[in-house]
């Protein structure tokens, strides 16, 4: 296995190196050095898909290529050089190793949640070995809050879902008194109501939006004005903006829409067959609902695209409008045996412990998965590594 060196720049605090050991093709392409996994059918598909589409493969282009003081790169705070340094497992455009979750903060009193100077906008990569993660200086923040970098796989189909579909799982009372509620991200974007889908919270709708705001957020580079609310559009760094203009984030999305969704392993184990039975028989599939309608017919998410309250009490983190503490987006299963660390902040480091982890409205389903025999377990975790 060849080991690959990725540098991130960290805002603004040193340069750290991280090693990832994947099998990996690497070619050269512009400025960038493209990383595609051929260890997997997606690293095979985008391969393919990059000599078929331009479009794509400039998308792929700039989503791997390291940006530099000299295009803007900054805010002069960033979290990263480049989209790929941390979408990058198993394959380019996937998940982020625990390293580099970015911190939010926030500050509660009596129940109330404010934002600090800066906003929800500050969302900043301080990794484990940095001292002072968990602080910052602006106005006494006593809430904190990791998110690590989630897989972007299949994000397109998720797209592709109508708002209505979403809706129609939505249950805020509780009306049929199995426990779990289930509320869409409703979002307000030019004025009009909008159902949110990406980012842990789903408070992103659509895949264009979310490459204005990490263009932003994480490079700290500004882009034009679309009057969505995501857009950078001014900094401080003295370059002129807009620093990266509209045709490249429509081809950064272009190339998001088009990765392709990770496929089922297959396995003919008939242990993989009774977790799946089982996963539905308790509850999982409540909320990790096995398929939606999309575009094209079924996405086999294994979401409900809903927040839920599936944290412990007590939990203390984020809250935005319209998803409160504690609230998360039921994460998209498929392609789950590549993507540890698991939940938000990455608290889970397998499977195991991510269902281990589920409390609040899931508390009940998380205690019929505890009265299963060590076998029943054992084959629902097979069902899992097979997504
Ligand atoms: C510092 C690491 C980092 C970098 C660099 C980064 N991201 Fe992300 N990305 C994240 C994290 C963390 C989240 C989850 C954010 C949240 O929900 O608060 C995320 C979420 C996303 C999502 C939503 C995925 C989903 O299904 O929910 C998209 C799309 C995305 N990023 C695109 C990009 C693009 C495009 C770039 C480059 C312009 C980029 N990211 C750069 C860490 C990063
Ligand atoms: C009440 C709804 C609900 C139920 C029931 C539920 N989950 Fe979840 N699940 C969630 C939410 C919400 C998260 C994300 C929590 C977070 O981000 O901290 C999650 C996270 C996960 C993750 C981690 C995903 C990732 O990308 O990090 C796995 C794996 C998982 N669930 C599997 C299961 C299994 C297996 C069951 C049944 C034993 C189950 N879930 C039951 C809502 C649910």
């Amino acid at each position: 296995m060849r080991r690959a060196v990725i540098t991130v720049a960290l805002a603004g605090l040193a340069v750290g190196t991280l090693a990832t050991s994947r099998r990996q093709l690497t070619t050269l392409s512009g400025g960038g050095v493209v990383r595609v996994s051929t260890g997997s059918e997606a690293g095979a598909d985008i391969l393919k898909r990059r000599f078929e589409d331009d479009r794509f493969e400039e998308g792929l282009r700039l989503f791997d290529l390291r940006r530099h003081r000299k295009d803007g790169l900054g805010f002069p705070e960033m979290n990263a050089d480049s989209c790929r340094a941390c979408h990058q497992d198993p394959v380019i455009g996937g998940a982020g190793p625990i390293e580099l979750n970015v911190s939010r903060m926030g500050h509660e009193a009596g129940g109330v949640f404010t934002d600090v100077p800066g906003g929800q906008g500050i969302s900043k990569l301080y990794p484990p070995y940095v001292e002072g993660r968990e602080e910052y200086d602006v106005q006494e923040p006593n809430v904190f809050e990791q998110r690590q970098t989630p897989s972007i796989l299949g994000d397109g189909l998720i797209e592709g879902i109508d708002d209505a579909t979403i809706l129609a799982n939505e249950d805020p009372t509780d009306a049929n008194l199995d426990g779990i509620f289930g509320v869409a991200r409703v979002l307000t974007v030019a004025g009009q109501p909008e159902v949110g889908r990406f980012g842990w919270k789903a408070q992103v709708p659509t895949l264009e939006d979310f490459a204005r705001d990490a263009f932003g957020g994480e490079l700290g580079m500004t882009t034009p004005d679309d009057r969505r609310g995501f857009a950078f559009t001014t900094d401080a760094d003295g370059h002129p903006d807009p620093e990266v203009d509209n045709r490249e984030v429509r081809n950064v999305a272009h190339f998001m829409r088009l990765l392709p969704a990770p496929e089922r392993k297959g396995s003919t184990d008939p242990g993989v067959a009774a977790g799946e039975a089982l996963f539905s028989s308790i509850g999982c599939a409540i909320c990790h609902i096995p398929s939606l309608p999309g575009a094209d017919g079924p996405v086999p998410l294994y979401s409900n695209l809903l927040l839920h309250n599936v944290m412990e009490p007590g939990f203390r983190g984020m809250a935005e409008p319209g998803a409160p503490m504690g609230f998360f987006r039921t994460p998209p299963l498929w392609g789950i045996s590549d993507t540890a660390p698991y939940m938000h902040d990455g608290r889970a480091s397998t499977l195991l412990s991510a269902i281990l982890a589920h409390d609040g409205e899931a508390a009940s389903v998380t205690a019929n998965y505890e009265a299963l025999t060590q076998q029943e377990k054992d084959d629902l975790l097979l069902f899992l590594e097979d997504l």
